[in-house]
């Protein structure tokens, strides 16, 4: 499973970066207005960062200033990839931008009926959302696996991208459940190495070494002094 961050934010994708394990960027209006910068030049930026699909959201409603934006977007860099609503404006234009090899990530997908429209209209990507769906007290994980299990048995080629992921174990069960790819902010991204018996035994291994090192220059000091 492929890890992006989901971030405008240029110094956490360069972080993510440094880590050597991120594959991708996830972007919305809502990450987009924290960077208070023009968006297509930060969009061309993070594309340039980034050696893997960086997902750009589109703003219009109906299908054909979708796909204007679509084609606005397509052209921010080779990595980029058109970020469309699950709605029938939204899937009109998937069908023609995918129809055009222009790769399609359809976004605020909640259900394996909305998931199943998705594929059919030709996306790259669909993306169920699990944390908002656990806000409103209904299981995403069932809905995350109904999707990757249905698009196992109909054979689609559209990637499954989890999203809205808000903790570590968010990321674990969309791994177990096969999505292709799982997006989340940069504080979850930090909290999946962390554990505390890994700094522990970090701490120690760091005092024996110091310790031995410390032991072994006295013996030499003492040899020279004999
Ligand atoms: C994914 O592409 C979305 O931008 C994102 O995962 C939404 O997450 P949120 O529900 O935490 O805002």
């Amino acid at each position: 499973m492929k890890l992006f961050l989901d971030t405008a934010n240029l110094d956490e994708i360069r972080e993510g970066v440094r880590w050597g394990v991120l594959r991708g960027v996830t972007s919305n209006p809502s990450l987009v207005a924290k960077e208070e910068r023009d968006f297509l030049p930060l969009m061309k930026e993070i594309c340039s960062i980034v050696d893997g699909d960086v997902s750009i959201e589109t703003t219009a409603e109906d299908a054909d200033a979708i796909v204007r934006q679509g084609h606005e977007i397509a052209q921010v860099a080779d990595n980029a990839v058109v970020k469309v609503l699950t709605s029938p404006e939204g899937l009109a234009a998937t069908k023609r931008l995918s129809d055009e090899g222009i790769k399609v990530n359809m976004t605020l997908c909640f259900t394996p009926s909305q998931a199943i429209l998705v594929a059919e209209a030709g996306a790259y990507i669909v993306s169920p959302f699990l944390g908002r769906l656990d806000d409103i007290s209904t299981d995403s994980l069932r809905a995350l696996s109904d999707i990757c299990e249905i698009y196992a048995i109909q054979g689609y080629d559209t990637n499954v991208l989890a999203a809205s992921l808000r903790h570590p174990m968010h990321i674990v069960e969309a791994a177990l459940a096969g999505a292709d790819i799982a997006t989340m902010p940069y504080e979850v991204f930090t909290k999946l190495v962390k554990h505390p018996l890994t700094d522990i035994g970090l701490e120690r291994f760091h005092a024996d070494w110091t310790t031995l090192q410390d032991e072994l220059r006295g013996g030499l000091e003492n040899e020279k002094e004999a």
